[in-house]
């Protein structure tokens, strides 16, 4: 089982798409049961507030037949760093806040999504950009990725 934690600063726009979007991945190429997936924040915002998945991340799931079910957003926790094989954060300042969360990554397990995809870059906030169509696009690429790099 391959255990692999999305996490971005709020998890309620780029965490969640990257979850749904890979879970429809793996589920297309059958390799479903060989992954746990899940999708956390760095901050705790919008755990407080029971925040579920933003609207603009909805749509463009749904405009894209990609499959979801609820989500609320909650903050990555130290013991999440043992419990996860990859911690995959969208943007570089994700990396630094993941950090001061669990600690250094002495398994290096933590990357972010893009590092796997041939231009190496950070995943851009559609909060806001209000732009979810490029989100989901660096994401899929993203997630084939990350696939390939596990040779999947
Ligand atoms: P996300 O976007 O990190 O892609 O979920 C954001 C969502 C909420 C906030 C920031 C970024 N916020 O500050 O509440």
């Amino acid at each position: 089982m391959i255990k692999v934690l999305f996490v971005c600063l709020g998890n309620i726009c780029r965490s969640p798409m990257a979850q749904f979007v890979f879970k429809h991945m793996i589920e297309e190429r059958g390799l479903a049961e060989q992954f746990e997936i899940d999708s956390a924040a760095t901050e705790s915002y919008n755990e407080m507030c029971h925040a579920g998945i933003h609207h603009g991340t909805r749509e463009i799931l749904k405009s894209m037949h990609v499959p979801f079910e609820e989500h609320y957003s909650r903050r990555i926790r130290p013991r999440d760093y043992a419990y996860y094989d990859y911690i995959l954060a969208m943007d570089d300042s994700n990396i630094e806040d993941i950090q001061s969360i669990v600690g250094v990554d002495t398994d290096n397990k933590i990357h972010r999504l893009l590092d796997f995809a041939n231009k190496p870059r950070n995943i851009k906030y559609p909060w806001y950009t209000g732009n979810f169509d490029e989100t989901y696009w660096d994401i899929v690429e993203g997630c084939d990725a990350f696939l390939k790099h596990l040779k999947l």
